[in-house]
């Protein structure tokens, strides 16, 4: 019988396993992330649970959250109201868990609504939320194509890492990702800019007065790709991650 060499982990894998899991999963010849393999991720200061059924919380994506709890911690301090913060795509529930744990003193004055198309990612979100956070956080979950199930509510701060890859770039990625993340959370249309256009068309319907939305976007995306929103007044910075890539998108309507 032939053998399949196993499998050699890096050392940030090997790091996670032995972090992670029990000795005989360093003996297997899959391709999948270590993450899928030990069913665990690490997000900012905390481990989430993840299957194949969601994306792996990516670093950038901690720097996402750093600049949307900026922008809450602002808007707590001159609001007299619940602020309310909607994520489209929440995929494990990384981004808004990472808000709220952090915003813990916060809650009364805080409402979460975190969506997603795929009801496995947002089975898996809530069960995060709920062993991290407990019962009582101010979470709600939302199965939601974009927004077609959030009317009548509107927010004051919208975030989303909608699936950015162009298409023709998945069969390119490594073999770990395209072979074992999830397409629906990976693939972004032509441009990979399908989606967030198809958000921002949509958005304006749930935007409180003086809004934002964050997002994060692929390292192709630039001020082009945001020229009908801005021809219509809106404001677009677009900022870099700390590799030097362009990575987010910081909008609001004009008052
Ligand atoms: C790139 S992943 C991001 C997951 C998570 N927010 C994170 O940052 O790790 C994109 C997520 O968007 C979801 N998604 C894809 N199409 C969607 C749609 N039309 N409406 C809502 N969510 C969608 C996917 O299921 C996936 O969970």
């Amino acid at each position: 019988m032939i053998q399949q060499p196993q499998r050699i982990f890096s050392p940030r894998e090997q790091t996670h396993l032995a972090r992670f899991s029990a000795d005989p999963l360093q003996k297997t010849t899959s391709t999948a992330p270590v993450e899928y393999l030990t069913g665990k991720a690490e997000f900012y200061d905390f481990v989430l649970d993840v299957n194949d059924s969601v994306l792996i919380p990516r670093i950038e994506t901690e720097e996402l959250v750093a600049s949307i709890m900026k922008a809450i911690s602002e808007k707590l301090a001159s609001n007299s109201v619940k602020l309310r913060v909607l994520e489209v795509g929440t995929g494990s529930g990384a981004i808004t868990i990472a808000l709220a744990k952090q915003l813990e003193a916060k809650w009364s004055q805080l409402q979460f609504v975190a969506a997603d198309i795929s009801q496995s990612a947002l089975t898996l979100a809530q069960k995060n939320c709920e062993q991290l956070l407990g019962t009582a956080a101010p979470v709600t979950f939302v199965k939601s194509n974009l927004l077609t199930n959030i009317q009548s509510q509107t927010f004051d701060i919208i975030v989303a890492n909608l699936p950015y890859i162009p298409s023709s770039r998945i069969a390119t990625l490594d073999e770990g990702v395209k072979d074992h993340e999830p397409l629906l959370a990976l693939d972004g249309g032509l441009d990979g800019f399908a989606l967030i256009a198809r958000l921002l068309d949509t958005a304006p319907a749930v935007l409180a007065e003086n809004a934002q939305i964050f997002l994060e976007l692929d390292h192709t995306h630039s001020l082009k790709n945001f020229e009908p929103y801005s021809k219509l007044g809106w404001q677009v910075a677009l900022s870099r991650d700390q590799a030097g890539h362009t990575r987010f998108a910081q909008l609001s309507l004009p008052v």
